[in-house]
């Protein structure tokens, strides 16, 4: 792997964000988990080294219960990188959050099932990480920064939870989670963000509202997925640029700031099964 196949951030979106790079460059990595969902395409943004790789893969092929987020993570952090920016598309919780809106979780509730959701399922050294804040704090405020000029309806912090998918939620199970109190639903963030946190990788996302989900009040029918894929595709070029402000923001590769990062922290004095 040369130089020029390395980057310290990575960023996992939908197909529309390969235009992202001047010069991209496609390589195929293998892991232990098997394939990554696409080839991981590496660029420049801004002078800074990125990996990209997109989530759903070419033709948006896995949905998000077979999306291999082991084999995605562990792909990035193999060409080196430390930091992850994950969009992705969210229905709200909550009427005042209305589609269009970007909001940057703080916490977040997993109601998937059967995801392989570790890197430690092997018999060996037992490997418990810390998730209690699941987003990394620098991650959080770059994209609140890079966003800020382009999303008029910004909202900082919030839970995101993730159902298993490829259904929509009915209206109880809306309701339900809405009543807990969380903010938006997705199907792609768990396992995502606690595999990077599994390799110490930094982690954030920003969700993209696309509709109201079932259960909220003005959502009224079901949600659907050609809503869902049309106020995403209405927003995507405005979240390309608040991603590349974010991008620019973030620490340096070598920075303190980096260095320090909770996230990284996390497996110190444990034994990383990846270099
Ligand atoms: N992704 C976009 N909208 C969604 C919703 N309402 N529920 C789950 N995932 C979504």
């Amino acid at each position: 792997m040369t130089s020029a196949q390395r980057a310290d951030i990575g960023v996992i979106g939908g197909s529309g964000f390969y235009s992202f790079f001047d010069d991209p460059e496609r390589i195929s990595v293998d892991t232990p988990f098997g394939a990554p969902s696409d080839d991981i395409v590496l660029g420049a943004v801004d002078g800074r080294r990125v990996a990209f790789l997109a989530r759903h893969g070419q033709g948006h092929r896995y949905p998000p219960h077979l999306v291999n987020y082991r084999a995605n993570l562990w792909a990035l952090r193999s060409v080196g990188v430390r930091q992850v920016l994950a969009p992705c598309a969210v229905g709200s919780l909550r009427a005042e959050h209305t589609p269009g809106t970007l909001l940057v979780p703080d916490q977040v509730v997993d109601r998937t099932s059967g995801r392989a959701s570790t890197v430690y399922d092997e018999v060996g050294p037992v490997v418990h990480v810390s998730f209690a804040d699941p987003y990394c704090p620098q991650g959080r405020s770059a994209l609140l920064t890079g966003a800020g000029e382009h999303f008029d309806r910004l909202v900082d912090g919030g839970t995101l939870v993730v159902i298993g998918g490829p259904r929509f939620s009915s209206r109880a199970e809306s309701q339900w989670h809405q009543a807990a109190g969380w903010s938006v639903v997705g199907m792609t963030g768990m396992p995502e963000a606690s595999i990077a946190r599994e390799l110490a990788m930094c982690f954030s996302t920003a969700c993209l509202i696309t509709d109201n989900d079932a259960g909220v009040e003005g959502g009224g029918e079901s949600v659907t997925h050609e809503e869902v894929m049309r106020v995403f595709g209405d927003n995507i070029e405005r979240l390309k640029v608040a991603l590349r402000e974010a991008i620019s923001r973030l620490p340096e590769a070598e920075s303190d700031d980096a260095a320090t990062c909770p996230c990284r922290r996390v497996l110190d004095g444990q034994e990383l099964p990846i270099t």
